[in-house]
């Protein structure tokens, strides 16, 4: 059975450092486990608000945070759109709110839209379990960008140092057909890099992958909206934390905050990124490259 342990998880409940009756935002609810946290510091005088793109995320939270006391809010929606979802509420501020960006282990394992290289699943990489017709997936991205924008995707979001070799060899497999699954892209990757680099620890899709994952749900976009927009809600002495996951994110996340300090708007809580232990990067393999900041609204 599938289960998401949530990264830093101390770390980012003894930074945020919620109390009674406050109001608290989870932007990405995941497998529930920063939320359930969260709930149980605020009590029940409190208001918790829980986002997901994903429905079957917020699905997921519903149960496992239903012996939750406090008001609870739960919404499908992307963080992008944080300032709508607070006003349909009525809720003016925020005191405490968490980003706890990328995909759960859920997504990963289960929801069966093409975020694992290992297995064969249909090429979509949609945060949204029920994305409409025209959103972006990962097939539009492969069989239908230009080559320069797949090498571009590929070396800003994946850092892969063969995105020309890479993009080349998806656009010569697809003139022959449509890459439709993810083996098939797996195999187009493969084949186009040299054999000295096939069997490293690091599997040859991982980068090609993530970067498609960014682009097919403008991560990167959302991620710089979401962050304004809460920031803008945010209470005085209210505090946000963000958990990243590679150098993309972490650049705008860093940046924003520095940004708000120099403005005078902000204090940093964590001076330097927070990153997991070393027990917890054995116990959990894929939070080895987590990076936790938290700021404080003055
Ligand atoms: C790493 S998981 C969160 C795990 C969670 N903190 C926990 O401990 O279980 C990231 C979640 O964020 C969601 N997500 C990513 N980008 C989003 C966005 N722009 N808007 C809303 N949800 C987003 C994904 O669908 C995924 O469920």
């Amino acid at each position: 059975m599938t289960t998401h342990i949530p990264v830093l998880l101390k770390e980012t409940i003894e930074g945020l450092n919620p109390e009674k009756g406050e109001t608290a935002l989870d932007a990405t609810l995941g497998g529930g486990g920063h939320s359930r946290a969260l709930c149980a510091r605020i009590g029940e005088s409190g208001t918790f608000i829980g986002v997901d793109a994903d429905e079957d995320a917020v699905l997921r939270a519903k149960e496992i945070l239903s012996p939750c006391k406090a008001r609870v809010i739960l919404e499908t929606a992307n963080f992008r759109t944080i300032a709508r979802i607070l006003d349909n509420h009525g809720i003016k501020a925020i005191n405490r709110a968490v980003f706890d960006l990328g995909l759960s282990s859920f997504q990963l394992e289960e929801s069966n839209r093409g975020f694992s290289f290992q297995r064969s699943e249909p090429l979509l990489m949609t945060f949204e379990k029920n994305a409409p017709q025209e959103a972006v997936t990962a097939y539009d991205i492969v069989n239908q960008w230009r080559e320069d924008s797949l090498e571009a995707i590929l070396l800003g979001y994946g850092e892969e140092r063969f995105a020309r070799r890479i993009a080349k060899a998806i656009v010569s497999a697809r003139r022959e057909k449509p890459i439709t699954s993810t083996d098939e892209l797996v195999s187009v990757i493969v084949q186009a890099l040299p054999w000295s680099y096939r069997n490293k620890r690091l599997h040859p899709a991982t980068k090609t992958f993530q970067a498609l994952r960014i682009a097919a749900n403008d991560e990167l976009g959302a991620l710089k909206e979401g962050l304004f927009e809460c920031f803008s809600r945010l209470a005085p002495r209210g505090r946000m934390a963000v958990i990243s996951f590679h150098s993309g994110e972490d650049r705008i996340v860093k940046l924003f905050f520095k940004e708000q300090k120099n403005a005078g708007a902000a204090i940093l809580i964590s001076k330097k990124p927070i990153i997991p232990s070393r027990e917890e990067q054995r116990e959990n393999p894929k939070s080895r490259s987590a990076q936790l900041r938290i700021l404080e609204k003055i």
